[in-house]
């Protein structure tokens, strides 16, 4: 679904990702952790080219999305994102955010636009938030309704870059609901999150990044094992300890 060919991106003279690979099949959850400035965000934005690169290559469902006559648009309707700060728009009700890519990118009537909406709001518990504005919802709240709105897109996939570092604590947990459901619905995740609890439960593989490579990558269920993945076991027993 997801391809990383050797990938290389600089900002200037900064390298931030070096010769990344790593594929990510049809419902496969992958988890991307590693330290502050190692290239996560960086990486899963190449995917609907919020960043350019400079060599290798990313493909989504095999197609180069660096292709010439490749419609991003339509690239960015496949996989829905959502980032750590909420990016609803403040002026439109949690209903509204969601109907605006169906009526305007999908082409609905407002009243199919309407029906779908509600569909999502429901799978993410907040069918009686429907008609209040972003400032009125918890961050919990907005996050599941970004989710909702990513998904009434019906992508293909969904990348996750730290869905919940910014909410208080009593809400981290109504996020990582939502997308564990997704992921047990068969869902193609790439998620960035040290929430390590959800990286154990739901990721088939965990991907360590240092220094703009991954340079460690294994199943939940060989973390225990220090000795296979050193750096990714001292990494998570230090985020362990400062949560
Ligand atoms: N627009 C930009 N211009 C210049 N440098 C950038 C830009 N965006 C990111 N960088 C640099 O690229 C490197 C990787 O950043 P990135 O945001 O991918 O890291 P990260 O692993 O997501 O970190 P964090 O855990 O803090 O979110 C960092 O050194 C960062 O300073
Ligand atoms: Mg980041």
């Amino acid at each position: 679904m997801i391809r990383f060919e050797n990938v290389e991106k600089w900002f200037g003279p900064l390298q931030v990702l070096a010769d990344v690979s790593g594929e990510v099949r049809r419902g496969e959850v992958k988890v991307l952790v590693g330290p502050s400035g190692s290239g996560k965000s960086t990486l899963i934005r190449t995917v609907t080219r919020l960043e350019r690169i400079q060599g290798g290559r990313v493909l989504v469902g095999g197609a180069d999305i660096a292709a010439r006559g490749l419609d991003i648009n339509r690239l960015r309707q496949r996989v829905g994102f959502v980032f750590q700060a909420y990016n609803l728009f403040p002026h439109l009700s949690a209903l509204g955010n969601i109907t605006l890519g169906l009526t305007k990118l999908r082409r609905m009537s407002r009243a199919a636009a309407r029906e779908r909406a509600m569909e999502e709001l429901a799978r993410v518990g907040l069918t009686e938030k429907a008609n209040e504005m972003p400032g009125m919802l918890s961050g919990g709240q907005r996050q599941r309704v970004a989710i909702a709105r990513s998904l009434a897109m019906d992508p293909e996939v969904m990348l996750f870059d730290e869905p919940t570092s910014a909410l208080d604590p009593e809400m981290v947990g109504e996020v990582l609901v939502a997308m564990k459901r997704l992921a047990a619905g068969g869902m193609t995740m790439i998620c960035v999150t040290h929430e390590i609890g959800f990286a154990r439960e739901v990721a088939d593989e965990i991907w360590f990044m240092e220094a703009g490579k991954v340079i460690e990558r294994g199943r939940p269920a060989e973390l225990a094992s220090a000795s296979a993945h050193p750096r990714l076991a001292g990494f998570l027993h230090m985020v362990g300890h400062h949560r």
